[in-house]
């Protein structure tokens, strides 16, 4: 096997080698390090946690908290709200006692012996006082109107539970109680060290055993896995002494011992869990090779590059799991997109809740900058590019990019993907140059020029050309098959004649006998049909079922009528009628044009095999796992552009199924005129990646520079051009700006940063500044071009705030990058116009766009007055969002206002992130004050755009509106619901809830809730802590 130009050493070592060795160390690299501070800085061994975390509680510096506003949930279960506080706590303090002393009787009985249900109820009952004061939402006590199906489930955790309480309190014993002595004789020595405690010692401990309590109740419920079994305590204990050891020995890293644990330097239960939640029994080859290397161990950056489908997020997540658990550190992990993160988010709560590390997702305008500090637990931030870049701003700002100890880039060949590969750069340089601890790992399938991304990220490289299922690629031109093979002259070598009986009127339909090959391998195998536009998806879908026989309607009938219901309630009713027309054949389209729960939906029927044949758009290549036996590329071209070699690749990579075919084919449908430009595409290597800090008139660099300045990263032009020397520009100069110097590029674009007053050099001293507006342009992500506009507008805005309408709010929040793509229907226009209330009128006439103006544009006249026409777009956007909000039903909103579907959910999913954007852009500028309260509401209803009360359901990764519609009527009413509930009993209940889905349901509900009560953990705890700099008492001798 190919292992790369890498000399590849693996060597072993034994448990008890690693523990010796890790007795032998006396210094952690994170202890190196130095300067982390808090819990998350480097760890040390597991039996000193106890007292760490005590201290801690206790001594650390002040949390550097968000203001409420910025926190996306700040509306939920703020304890500072609560003004009886303290004397809750007391209250809760006496009652923590009698619990103790209750626990230790109960520990002490067999489980048989439990007391009657009465009991349980009355020792409830001594808790309402914290209950009222922050458990309402989560709370661990069974819920009054939990569904009678839960009550069964809630009391097998009562056992569990009980269970986690009493080790928590081994958790505050001190570490000589801990040493050396088995789990169940601990717990119940702890046990009766507690009843025997004294008063005094007690009341000392009051404050950190309240904060205790608290953080039990609210977290064991949230944290108590779906499925507990008995033994779950014994492999805890097995796990925790693992990770020990695991991080014993990574104190010692060095060339001699590179294999640290049992698996990869992980604990086996992570393997257990790979098994059970992946189905991933043993790791390819090259997957361990690629674990074993030594840069790898040695914590060098790496980039590895492996065709699609080879696993290589499988290896990204063996060594996120590494950082986490074993270096105590967070990750941070960037996906491309927003459905692709909240994939992930999905499928790794799971590992975070049997783990014991935080899940958070950084997508849309979710993710909280700087992110809530935690004392006890790591974090695994997942999120898009451009969030990713925010959290990394947001960590440099609050001095914590240290903590993370690992930064993933998924899809790495998207650094050279317009602005967005911009982003991707600017963060990963920023990392670079501002934590040289932080490792930085990206993969990808399609990387030409690695060299040069290895001398940005000053990486290691692995590749390797490893596929799971074999991949056979073939060209079709007229009715001859041939097989691409880059020996051959011509780059195809002959394979076949298609057969195929074809009427001339189906010649004329289908010229490109697209119906025969596919169905040479429906309704068995499946097939997608890449295709060049949204609208030919559509179309090839419905060709091709109206010429599939009769029997393909009986292949898993009844599931697919169970789609096309479901397909109906996402849509409130309605069904798209091309949908309607091919899923009973088993066909469907898939496309940005379909709402993310339909396209959710398609995509699960596909994966599960009721659906045989998806035709779409390159968009369904770009990471999402849904792979095919066959795939057509049915034509050489995405909208008029020629493919180029890395789309095809991507493409043609989603043929073959692991585990299930035994090869997967792609066939390109080609046209004589193609043929030689498609020589090319199927031979040529890859392209390379190019930096675009320069493009769009170098609004990358510009947006870089402002930020670097912000963020006092840099403060004088040497410093700045330093800092680009630590680019993929850099690296790349001499292809990317040949006319000018690096030095001039900079000069020039701090002259534009000025003259838009976004900076400032100070005349004496020649030091950069940022302006106030150019703060809160970074802190908003806000784009340079349109930050002015925006400020004037907002400001504007103020003089007359229209408040008793969200439509005033709805036109500020308006993306400008979507009005270009909006071309008003003016009747439509004015008739909704007409429907507005005086005070909303008159609010439109105040921005620029009045009543005649829309009225004569709509009977067809020229209008000479100078309306401003991106204005009135902007107004008739934000019209379509106040009907989307109002009514909540996007199908009808879109038919109103006559557009598809998709551009309504782009526009609702962009105004709630720019929504989002424009609330951190007004918290820099005092004068507009008032938006940020009424912005972080806005944002809230704007993400998820229903009712309210499905809003704390639709919180939880997965759940759309229709299952949030079943999970509210089947009385799971609120996010403790969903976390408590049994997965087993939730896909009994819930009409057509795998349990698959139900288990990653209710585990992204306890990471959320877990989440949630760790954040107000926070918050209990800086409450309760004395602030290090309080005044100390003057000595008699100073008074003196
Ligand atoms: N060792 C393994 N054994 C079995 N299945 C595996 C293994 N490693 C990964 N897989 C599975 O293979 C599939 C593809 O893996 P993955 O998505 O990581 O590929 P990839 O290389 O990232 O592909 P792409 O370039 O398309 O993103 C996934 O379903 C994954 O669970
Ligand atoms: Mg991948």
């Amino acid at each position: 096997m190919n292992c790369g130009d890498r000399d590849i050493r693996i060597k072993r070592v034994s448990g008890r080698k690693r523990s010796r060795d890790g007795a032998q160390s006396h210094m952690t690299p994170a202890r190196k390090r130095g300067g982390a501070g808090g819990a998350g800085a480097g760890g040390g061994g597991a039996d000193t946690c106890p007292t760490d975390r005590r201290v801690t509680s206790i001594m650390a510096q002040p949390a550097e908290f968000c203001s409420d506003t910025e926190d996306l949930f700040g509306d939920y279960d703020s304890l500072l709200g609560d003004s009886s506080l303290l004397a809750k706590l007391d209250d809760a303090e006496q009652d923590e006692r009698r619990r103790e002393l209750q626990l230790v009787a109960v520990d002490q009985q067999d489980l048989a012996a439990l007391p009657p249900p009465e009991d349980r109820v009355h020792n409830r009952s001594c808790q309402d006082v914290l209950t009222d004061s922050i458990l309402d939402v989560l709370g661990d006590e069974p819920f009054e109107d939990l569904p009678v199906s839960q009550m069964q489930f809630e009391e097998q955790i009562g056992e569990g539970v009980k269970r986690n309480k009493l080790q928590d309190g081994d958790n505050t014993s001190t570490p000589s109680r801990n040493a050396g002595d088995s789990g169940h004789r601990r717990t119940s020595e702890a046990g009766t060290d507690r009843h025997t405690d004294d008063k005094t010692r007690r009341r000392s401990r009051a404050r950190r055993s309240v904060t205790d309590q608290l953080k039990r109740t609210m977290l064991c419920n949230a944290a108590a896995p779906s499925n507990i079994s008995r033994s779950v305590g014994l492999k805890e204990a097995v796990v925790s002494e693992e990770i020990s050891v695991a991080m014993q020995a990574m104190e010692t890293v060095s060339t001699e011992t590179t294999d640290l644990g049992p698996f990869f330097g992980l604990p086996s239960k992570v393997k257990d869990l790979m098994y059970k939640l992946r189905g991933i029994k043993s790791l390819y080859d090259w997957q361990e090779t690629c674990l074993n290397l030594d840069c790898v161990q040695q914590r060098k950056n790496l980039i590895y590059s492996l065709p699609t489908s080879g696993g290589k997020t499988l290896v990204a997540e063996i060594l996120i799991l590494r950082e986490l658990l074993c270096r105590k550190k967070d990750c941070l992990f960037i996906l491309p997109y927003i459905s692709l993160v909240q994939e992930k988010v999905r499928g790794l709560a799971s590992f975070g809740l049997e783990l014991d590390f935080m899940v958070e997702e950084y997508a849309g305008s979710k993710g909280r900058f700087p992110p809530v500090k935690r004392r006890n637990q790591t974090s695994l931030y997942i999120s898009t590019i451009e969030k990713g870049h925010g959290l990394v701003n947001s960590l440099i700002e609050s001095g914590r990019l240290d903590n993370v100890g690992l930064v993933v880039v998924d899809e790495l060949h998207m650094l050279g993907d317009g602005s967005r590969g911009a982003v991707i750069e600017m963060t990963l340089a920023k990392v670079l140059y501002m934590s040289n601890k932080t490792q930085i790992i990206g993969m990808s399938a399609t990387l030409g020029n690695i060299r040069d991304l290895q001398m940005f990220l000053k990486a290691e490289n692995y590749s390797n050309d490893f596929r799971p299922v074999q991949l056979k690629e073939y060209v079709k031109l007229n009715d001859t098959i041939y097989e691409v093979d880059p020996k051959e002259e011509e780059c195809f070598r002959f394979s076949r004649l298609l057969n195929y009986k074809y009427s001339s009127s189906m010649q004329k339909i289908d010229p490109d006998h697209i119906i025969a090959l596919v169905t040479e391998v429906i309704p068995t195998h499946s097939c997608l049909v890449f295709c060049p536009t949204k609208k030919n998806c559509e179309n090839v879908a419905g060709m091709i079922c109206k010429y599939l026989k009769e029997e393909f309607l009986q292949h898993r009938r009844e599931e697919k009528v169970v789609l096309l219901r479901e397909l109906k309630d996402s849509g409130d009713g309605s069904v798209c009628p091309v949908l309607r027309r091919t899923v009973p054949y088993g066909v469907a389209y898939h496309h940005s044009g379909l709402t993310t729960e339909e396209r959710k939906l398609v995509e699960e029927a596909y994966s599960n095999g009721v659906l045989c044949l998806l035709a779409c758009t390159s968009t369904l290549a770009a990471g999402i796992n849904l792979p095919a036996r066959r795939v057509i590329l049915r034509s050489p071209y995405v909208a008029a552009d020629f493919l180029k070699r890395s789309q095809y690749k991507q493409m043609v990579g989603r043929a073959g199924r692991a585990g299930i075919d035994t090869v997967g084919e792609s066939i390109l449908v080609l046209q004589d005129k193609d043929r030689t430009m498609a020589q090319t595409l199927v031979c040529a290597p890859m392209e390379n990646c190019r930096s675009h800090l320069l493009h769009d008139d170098g609004k990358g660099i510009l947006s870089l520079i402002l930020s670097l300045i912000g963020l006092n990263i840099t403060t004088s032009m040497e410093q700045v051009r330093d800092f680009l020397q630590g680019t993929l520009l850099y690296v790349q100069r001499e292809q990317l700006c040949v006319e000018r110097s690096l030095w001039d590029v900079v000069q020039q674009c701090v002259d534009v940063l000025q003259e838009k007053d976004l900076i400032a050099v100070m005349s004496h001293t020649q030091t950069l500044q940022v302006t106030k507006l150019g703060k809160a342009t970074y802190k908003g992500s806000v784009d340079l071009s349109c930050s002015g506009v925006l400020y004037q507008d907002l400001s504007r805005g103020l003089e007359g705030l229209l408040l008793n309408s969200y439509l005033h709010l709805l036109y500020l929040v308006t993306p400008y990058d979507m009005v270009a793509q909006c071309k008003p229907d003016w009747m439509i226009f004015f008739r909704q116009f007409t429907r507005l209330s005086a005070a909303e009128q008159k609010m439109s006439a105040a921005v620029g766009v009045p009543e005649s103006f829309v009225a004569r544009k709509a009977a067809g006249q020229t209008v000479k007055n100078n309306v401003d026409l991106a204005v009135a777009r902007r107004m008739y956007l934000a019209l379509v969002l106040f009907s989307l909000l109002r009514e909540t039903n996007l199908w009808s909103v879109a038919d109103r206002f006559q557009l598809s579907r998709g551009f309504v959910q782009t526009l609702l999913s962009s105004s709630s992130a720019f929504c989002s954007c424009v609330l951190h852009f007004t918290e820099e500028l005092e004068e507009l004050w008032p938006f940020k309260a009424l912005l972080t509401e806005l944002t809230r209803r704007l993400s998820y755009c229903v009712k309210a009360e499905l809003i704390p359901l639709m919180e939880v990764v997965g759940v759309m509106e229709s299952r949030a519609k079943q999970l509210y009527n089947a009385g799971y009413k609120t996010l403790t619901h969903l976390a408590n509930a049994d997965p087993a009993i939730l896909s009994k209940t819930i009409e057509n809830l795998y349990k698959k889905q139900a288990n990653q349901i209710v585990a992204s509900a306890k990471m959320l809730l877990n989440e949630k009560a760790a954040a107000l953990q926070e918050e209990v705890d800086d409450l309760l802590m004395a602030p290090l700099d309080l005044p100390a008492d003057l000595s008699t001798e100073q008074l003196l």
